[in-house]
C-alpha cells in the first residue's frame, strides 16, 4: 500500500537520489549538475524553520516520490504566493503516485492561508501540465526559450491555482 506522510531526515538520501536522477535525465528540472546530501538538509531545514512541509510517498520502506512547497520569491509582498514542487522516481511512474502527492500540498497552503500557489513547468512535460490541471491549475504564462539544457531551448510554463484565503 503507498501511503503519503509528512517527510522525515532520514528520508533525504532517497529524495535526493529521486531529485537527482531527474536532473540527469530531464529537463523538469533546469539544474545541469546533481545535488549533495548537504544540500539537500539544509533546503529540508529551511521548509522546516519556515514552517512549509515536505510530503513523502512511502511503499515498504520505499520513497516513492515526494511533494513540497515554498516561497515562490523573497520580497515580502510575496508572503501569501508558494511554489510547489512534485517529483516521483521513474520506477513509480504512471501509478498515480503523483495524484496522491499534490492534495498534501494544497490543504497545507489553504492551512497557512495561502492565496495562490505556483507551479513552473517545463512546456514539453506533458504528464506534469496533465497533472496541474487535473488539481485545477490553470496556465497563466508561457516564457520562451528561457531555459537551456541538453542542447536545445527551453520554453517555461507557469501555471496558478487561486485559493480562497485573502489577509
Ligand atoms: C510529473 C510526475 C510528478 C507525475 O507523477 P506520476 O505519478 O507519474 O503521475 P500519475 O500516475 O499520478 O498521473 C497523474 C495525472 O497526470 C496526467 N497525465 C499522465 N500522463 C499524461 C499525459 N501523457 N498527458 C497529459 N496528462 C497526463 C493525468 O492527469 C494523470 O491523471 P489521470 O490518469 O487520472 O488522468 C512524474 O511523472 C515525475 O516526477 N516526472 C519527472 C519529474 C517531473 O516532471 N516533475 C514535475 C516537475 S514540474
Amino acid at each position: 500500500m503507498i501511503t503519503v506522510r509528512l517527510a522525515m531526515e532520514n528520508d533525504l538520501p532517497q529524495i535526493l537520489d529521486i531529485y537527482n536522477d531527474i536532473i540527469r535525465n530531464t529537463t523538469a528540472v533546469y539544474y545541469y549538475e546533481p545535488h549533495t546530501l548537504e544540500m539537500r538538509k539544509q533546503w529540508f531545514e529551511e521548509r522546516k524553520q519556515k514552517g512549509f512541509p515536505v510530503f513523502v510517498a512511502e511503499e515498504e520502506g520505499v520513497i516513492l516520490g515526494m511533494s513540497s512547497i515554498g516561497p515562490f520569491r523573497v520580497p515580502t509582498a510575496y508572503q501569501f504566493s508558494v511554489e510547489n514542487t512534485v517529483h516521483v522516481a521513474a520506477h513509480a511512474r504512471g501509478r498515480g503516485v503523483g495524484k496522491l502527492l499534490m492534495p498534501p500540498i494544497i490543504d497545507a497552503a489553504k492551512e497557512l492561508k495561502m492565496h495562490t500557489i505556483i507551479a513552473g513547468i517545463d512546456a514539453s512535460n506533458e504528464v506534469s501540465l496533465g497533472l496541474h490541471k487535473r488539481f485545477g491549475f490553470v496556465e497563466v504564462a508561457h516564457f520562451k526559450e528561457v531555459g537551456f539544457k541538453f542542447d536545445r531551448w527551453l520554453d517555461l510554463k507557469f501555471l496558478q491555482l487561486m485559493l480562497p484565503q485573502s489577509p
